[in-house]
């Protein structure tokens, strides 16, 4: 979480510093600063909200082309000006920008106050931080040193990038477990979370990993380990444009993501398909396959839920168990896990802490890692025994919706791929059928308008449909904030049953024949007590008619493929009962996409 930018060159820093935040806010905008260099002093100018708030009042001058910003996903204290970063040292001659969380701060500050360090104008743990490197930059006035002498007593997550009032000649960077890349242009450096805060500038990118430390000058960047010996690192090049991350003429990026969904599922399939035979060149896979017992999926959130689809179909082509995990519970099994297991991560980001750290523990107990992820060069994919990436391009809006449906699309080819099922042709028909089902997004439209303001919403399905349930859920409660529930029909008999009364809207997944019966009597029974019902099928049959007071028809896949195109009105609907509440669905309350905290 928290967006982190760095600019040393030749202008003002303010506009590239403003504009990179702009590109960050993904990953938290409750608040936004910056600051810079002025003629020996540090000027910090910051606003709580969105990062407009900022920009309205923002005094761009006397700016000596050197400064850091900084867009927060608050942890420590509320979403207030004097929390928002950068945070200034007591004697004002170090500034600083921190994601991730300190965890000893509360130590830190207890031993600082031996120093006289007793003034602290916010709630974070991060403004110890600007404190402790300017107590050793005082006695050293080498700010590298000072940064690694900090982080030597700091423990828990961090990129920081830090200035000083009296070095106009460089940024000081560090990264444990929160992303940071570094932006190559001409007597120009940049410094950033995530490389769109850059690409308007450049396309050239050098990564820092964990424990690593970098110092930005005007023409050069250098690059330390944990000891500060200095380290060789290549320069990438993105190839990828600016403007797939941008809206192209949608009102949202969450409504330009869902629509983009036909093409990036065509791609991140069509590739790996060469006539007409599967290959998805995964070394690892073909060496473990053959004495695979079991696979272990893990990963967080809209991941997850790709996790359970993936599971089912793994389960059903190929006959191995599955097991999957949420991250942050992943704990609790890896000391179950042997050298002859394959974990399989799911993140969009790459960069998710729970799923990081899951992979650490399950890398440690000797398994093998084979990543679905979105970004090049994420942490996860370099941490990662082999890799399978999804070809979304950015996902921007919160909200997943492409990167759901590549990570579907990437466990039916490995389904395919482990059991060599041949159903390459009703893969590659994927795309088109799910461009049919958005076709459904004037009807789905109609239905948001009717159901907005219904409070008691209701997901149901059975087996793989309830995993969708799960995730038409999600993106309900995501983006329109109502506190609806996903259950598997077959239990809601059971309890929560009692909840439903007239009013209730209840929408059902049916896409399975074998379940298709059940699902109908279960459809009854909460119509009998007065629920309304939408279903979504792309099954036909006479029953249905009965127990759904709408239906919504999707083109038939084969059944295991059937959760790409159902998610389809699923997302819309989501969508658009909160366009029609009038809410910000591109960026809603409370969430980041790219979450860097456990
Ligand atoms: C956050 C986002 C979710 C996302 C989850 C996992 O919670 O808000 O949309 O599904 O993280 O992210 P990842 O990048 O690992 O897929």
């Amino acid at each position: 979480m928290c967006g982190i930018v760095g600019y040393i060159g030749q202008g003002p820093s303010s506009p590239v510093l403003v504009e990179g935040l702009s590109k960050l806010a993904y990953r938290g905008y409750d608040s936004s600063g910056i600051a810079f260099l002025d003629n020996g002093s540090i000027t910090v100018q910051k606003a709580a909200g969105k990062l407009e708030k900022l920009t309205e009042r923002l005094i761009i001058g006397g700016d000596e082309g050197i400064g850091i910003g900084h867009t927060r996903w608050a942890t420590h204290g509320p979403a207030t000006t004097e929390n928002a970063h950068p945070h200034l040292s007591q004697h004002k001659q170090i500034v600083i920008v921190h994601n991730g969380i300190i965890e000893n701060h509360l130590a830190l500050k207890n031993e600082l106050s031996w120093f006289g360090y007793d003034t602290y104008l916010s709630e974070t743990d991060s403004e110890v931080v600007a404190h402790l490197i300017e107590h050793f930059y005082r006695s050293s006035h080498d700010l590298l040193e000072a940064l690694h002498q900090a982080v030597e007593k700091m423990e828990g997550s961090y990129a920081i990038a830090a200035l000083a009032a009296d070095r106009p000649q460089e940024i000081v960077a560090v990264r444990k477990n929160s992303p940071l890349i570094i932006g190559l242009g001409e007597g120009e450096n940049f410094l950033a979370s995530d490389v769109p805060a850059i690409l308007s500038r450049t396309r050239r990118v050098m990564y820092l990993n964990d424990d690593e430390y970098a110092r930005l000058g005007r023409e050069k960047v250098e690059i330390f380990a944990r000891d500060l010996s200095p380290i060789d690192r290549e320069v990438c090049q993105i190839d990828w444009d600016i403007k797939t991350a941008e809206k192209g003429g949608y009102d949202t990026f969450t409504l330009k993501e869902i629509h983009e969904q036909p093409r990036a599922i065509r791609e991140t399939i069509s590739h790996r398909i060469k006539q007409g035979r599967l290959s998805l060149e995964l070394e690892l896979l073909e060496s473990m396959a053959p004495s695979l017992q079991r696979i272990t999926i893990v990963a967080c959130g809209t991941a997850y839920h790709a996790g359970l689809i993936g599971k089912t179909v793994i389960e059903e082509l190929v006959g191995l168990p599955v097991q999957v995990e949420i991250a942050s519970e992943f704990w609790s099994v890896a000391r179950f896990l042997t050298p002859a297991d394959l974990v399989i991560a799911v993140s969009q980001s790459g960069e998710t802490i729970d799923t990081l750290q899951a992979i650490r523990l399950a890398r440690r107990a000797g398994a093998k890692v084979l990543s679905i992820l979105n970004v090049v060069g994420s942490t996860l994919a370099r941490e990662s025994d082999a890799v399978l990436y999804t070809w979304a391009g950015p996902e921007i809006g919160v909200a997943s919706t492409k990167a759901y449906t590549t990570q579907l699309a990437a466990f039916f080819m490995l389904a395919l791929s482990l059991s060599g099922s041949g159903q390459e042709a009703e893969l590659l028909e994927l795309a088109d059928q799910v461009d049919q089902a958005l076709a459904t997004e004037e009807t789905i439209r109609r239905i948001a308008r009717e159901q907005a303001a219904n409070e008691k919403i209701m997901f149901l399905g059975r087996g793989v449909d309830y995993y969708t349930a799960l995730e038409a859920s999600l993106k309900l409660k995501e983006i329109s904030y109502i506190n609806c529930l996903a259950m598997p029909a077959g239990e809601l008999k059971h309890g929560t049953i009692a909840l439903v009364e007239p009013g209730t809207w209840v929408v059902a997944f049916l896409t399975q024949s074998q379940t298709y019966d059940k699902m109908v009597s279960n459809l009854k029974e909460v119509r009998a007590r007065g629920a309304k019902v939408l279903a979504i099928t792309c099954l036909s049959g006479d029953s249905l008619a009965d127990a759904a007071d709408e239906i919504i028809h999707l083109p038939k896949t084969l059944e295991h493929y059937a959760p790409m195109v159902s998610i389809i009105p699923a997302q819309l609907l989501a969508y658009y009962i909160a366009t029609e509440r009038g809410l910000d669905v591109d960026q809603p309350r409370n969430l980041a996409k790219s979450v860097t905290v456990e």
